[in-house]
């Protein structure tokens, strides 16, 4: 607890993990590597890494110093901030993105406890390719059995949040983020020492540049925010419990640096195999559920390798989805004076409902279209390459021209207490490169340009 009453992370290493936790997820590892492949590899990953630095980081520490200097919710921030104005919409417009993210993120997390379960059984041995790819289409567009999944996932979930700030998201990242990091260096190894696995790293670390289109490019920026949790008021949210000795440059940087680290890893340890076995690279979404399946059942010690793989992703599942119920939790909580449980038990309804859409629109509803997209397809396609690149162009405009800028560098200076180096150089790209990058790439897109 702070002075006020309002909770609080307990420390440093605290706020790192817990962001990290949040950062850290499917999209580094479900996500990421399919993007890559199916986008060109090294030259998708230098243009991400671009939009990371350049664009993702500035918005994330603007997340921070928003959060914390207000000490409040995803809206209420904006009020307090600048009282009277309509900027606590992009607020707002956060907590609707997480029910966006959280509908089909549920039902890819789900389908990791599926895959967690079916690597303990050794459901994987002694099966062909065509049997894991077909066992892949019967799971995902049956309708009963990833539902299941789903729910019990949103159950882990809201048991975290419901114990609240430090005893649930604090506790639970302080185990699970370094558990996380130990699995996937040791998938990395395996990976390396397969036979062949240099044509994997000839695939991730070398460029070809006529892959690169507008929307790749687009693509690029999408899985940038979503990785690194920005854009939609999420790190506004943890910003709140963070510390007023807290250094929030160090935090960003080293969150963004941990997000960046264990996407490359995630495709470290995925592209080698998928080589060394002569799989092809550019899936889509199925990468990860049909594709590392094939290489357990190949490689010595599948059993154990498959087990550590499915838990990783659970686990990084379960750290975000933590992140983007809080945002919703706190919103309700603060804005309408509702107790904790109330709010998170009602969620429950509502997550579980949109969860249902998404995950029945595999299968069963697949006639159900939106857009020419299934609504699993949608609610992703939203979220990463609509809302939050919105999201983050807001939030930049407004710590960029709205607020003024000596109480930004108040905030993250501790009051004057730290230097801040880069201020200038973080700021101009606040003010000019973030909105401009984000209006462009979206200009661009949708071919207004010719
Ligand atoms: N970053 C997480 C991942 O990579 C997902 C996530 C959690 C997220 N909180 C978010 C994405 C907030 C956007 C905004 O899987």
């Amino acid at each position: 607890m702070n002075n006020n009453g309002r909770a609080q992370f307990s420390s440093k290493f605290a706020v790192v993990v817990a962001a990290a936790g949040s950062a850290v997820g499917l999209g580094n590892i479900w996500r990421f590597p399919y993007e890559l492949g199916s986008n060109g590899g090294f030259a998708f990953l230098l243009v991400y890494l671009l939009f990371v630095f350049l664009l993702g980081m500035p918005v994330m520490l603007s997340e921070l110093v928003i959060g914390r200097r207000s000490q409040t919710n995803a809206s209420g921030a904006f009020r307090v901030l600048k009282p009277g104005s309509h900027w606590s919409l992009v607020g707002l417009l956060g907590v609707i993105t997480a029910f966006v993210i959280l509908s089909f993120y549920f039902v890819v997390a789900g389908w990791s406890l599926e895959y967690v379960f079916q690597a303990l059984v050794n459901r994987f041995e002694g099966q062909t390719p065509n049997d894991l790819s077909q066992a892949f289409t019967d799971f995902s567009t049956d309708a009963f059995r990833p539902l299941l999944w789903t729910v019990v996932f949103v159950f882990l979930t809201s048991a975290v949040v419901l114990a609240g700030v430090q005893k649930g998201i604090e506790n639970i990242s302080k185990i699970l983020m370094p558990v996380l990091f130990l699995i996937i260096l040791i998938l990395c190894v395996r990976s390396l020492t397969l036979p062949n696995a240099n044509e994997g790293l000839k695939f991730l670390f070398k460029p070809d540049f006529t892959k690169i289109n507008s929307s790749v490019v687009l693509s690029a920026l999408g899985q940038a925010f979503f990785s690194l949790s920005v854009g939609m008021s999420c790190l506004i949210t943890y910003g709140s419990y963070v510390s007023k000795k807290n250094n929030l440059v160090h935090t960003a940087f080293e969150v963004t640096a941990l997000d960046t680290l264990v996407s490359v890893l995630a495709a470290v340890a995925i592209f080698p195999a998928v080589f060394s076995l002569e799989i092809n690279p550019a899936q889509g979404p199925e990468l990860v559920f049909i594709t590392l399946p094939n290489v357990f059942t190949q490689i010595p010690g599948g059993y154990v390798w498959a087990v550590l793989f499915f838990l990783l992703l659970a686990v990084a599942a379960l750290t975000s989805t933590i992140s983007l119920l809080e945002v919703i939790t706190a919103y309700v909580t603060e804005e309408f004076k509702l107790k904790r449980r109330t709010v998170v038990l009602s969620s429950i309804v509502i997550l579980v409902f949109c969860a249902t859409l998404s995950s029945l629109s595999l299968g069963v509803w697949s006639d159900l279209q939106l857009f020419g997209m299934s609504l699993f397809d949608f609610f992703d396609y939203l979220s990463s390459k609509i809302l939050l690149p919105v999201g983050g162009l807001f939030i930049s405009v407004f710590l960029g021209w709205f607020y003024p800028r000596k109480e930004t560098l108040d905030e993250l200076s501790n009051g004057g207490k730290l230097s801040v180096p880069l201020f200038n150089i973080y700021f101009f790209l606040l003010r000019y490169i973030v909105p401009v990058a984000i209006a462009l790439i979206f200009i661009n897109e949708l071919g207004l340009t010719k």
